[in-house]
């Protein structure tokens, strides 16, 4: 089942609201409905985000008499994750050509989600059992970066997924994601689905499990990487790169090449997406926190690159603990 697709002239989509109590596929027709989609993550994810945007221009030229305004709109739905931009601006070149090469593009950029999870999984597991060996694994991750986040697989939970098709997984350990839950909302319930041995921690949880020895690697995704190997992701990945590098754990970040932004020199510059309040302060719509409490909600955090072991991405894995950098490993260096 896709997270995401074109469906007979619409967006079908998961609605990741409702999990895991309720399996809902979306129709979306109009560019505003795809919009408010991704700002109330019924669809997120870097990758996964790519391809709605590729796919919202598609919606926006068969809808919009003049579709500028709409895509314009659509690229501004969330701030960090550069796949929503990328997937906007590569199908959008494409509107002079007509609506067929707008929808051709799209696609493509669907389909190439697919096969790159594929590859970002088995390097990922083979980078594993280079540094760890050959042995059954415990595997610690936050938020969500598996299927629902991408089409298909995912990127660090694929490397996950690759592990327990491999039969190594001895247990993976994800962690809540406090506001929204993606962990044990979405994780767990994927996890489940693979038939993979889990659990769910809280995630202040993390960096003291690492101390204590529970996890073998932290393994996170993405939602821009800069030039330097700075990396956005998902808020806690900070604090755990942290008690990772302090345990001796290995922190490893997968990631498809479409997140990977060299025009941003270094996280200082990238754009943290700020989200209301409300879900820090209320839960499943319930007020937790005293009348009047304001709160700050960063959605995501940036990990320096010096706290990174290794970035893995559908073309090629750099060692960032060797002293290799994203210039010095082109796309295509050790391709299998
Ligand atoms: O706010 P979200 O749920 O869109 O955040 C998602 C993450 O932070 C993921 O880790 C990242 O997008 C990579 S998904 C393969």
């Amino acid at each position: 089942m896709r997270t995401i697709d074109w469906v007979d002239g619409a967006v079908e989509l998961i609605d990741q609201t409702l999990l895991p109590d309720r399996l809902e596929v979306l129709r979306i027709t109009t560019v505003d409905g795809l919009i408010d989609a991704i700002r109330r993550l019924a669809v997120r994810g870097a990758p996964a985000l790519g391809v709605a945007g590729a796919l919202g221009v598609a919606l926006a030229v068969a809808t919009e008499r003049d579709p500028g305004p709409a895509v314009a709109r659509l690229r501004a739905a969330r701030p960090t994750a550069v796949n929503l931009a990328w997937g906007v601006d590569e199908a959008a070149a494409r509107i002079p050509e007509g609506p067929d090469a707008v929808l051709a593009r799209a696609l493509a950029i669907r389909d190439d989600d697919v096969a790159a999870c594929r590859s970002m999984g088995e390097r990922g597991a083979d980078l594993l059992a280079e540094l760890l060996g050959d042995r059954p694994l415990r595997l610690m991750t936050v938020c969500n970066t598996g299927g629902l986040a991408a089409v298909e697989r995912g990127t660090a939970l694929g490397v996950v997924q690759t592990v327990h098709e491999r039969g190594r997984l001895a247990e993976a350990l994800a962690l809540e994601t406090r506001p929204l839950l993606q962990g044990a909302r979405l994780t767990a319930w994927e996890l489940a689905r693979m038939g993979a041995p889990h659990r769910l921690a809280v995630d202040a949880a993390g960096p003291f499990l690492l101390a204590r020895g529970h996890a073998d690697a932290v393994l996170i995704g993405a939602d821009r990487i800069a030039a330097n190997g700075d990396t956005a992701n998902k808020v806690g990945s900070y604090a755990l790169a942290l008690g990772a590098r302090r345990a001796g754990v290995p922190f490893v970040v997968v990631a498809p090449e479409t997140t990977v932004d060299t025009a941003t020199a270094t996280g200082a510059d990238i754009v943290v997406e700020e989200r209301a309040a409300d879900e820090v302060v209320t839960f499943r719509d319930r007020r937790i926190a005293p009348e009047g409490t304001d709160a700050v909600n960063p959605a995501f955090d940036l990990t320096p690159h010096d706290l990174i072991t290794a970035i893995v991405t559908d073309r090629r894995v750099i060692r960032l603990d060797m002293g290799e950098t994203l210039a010095s490993v082109p796309p295509g260096a050790r391709m299998p």
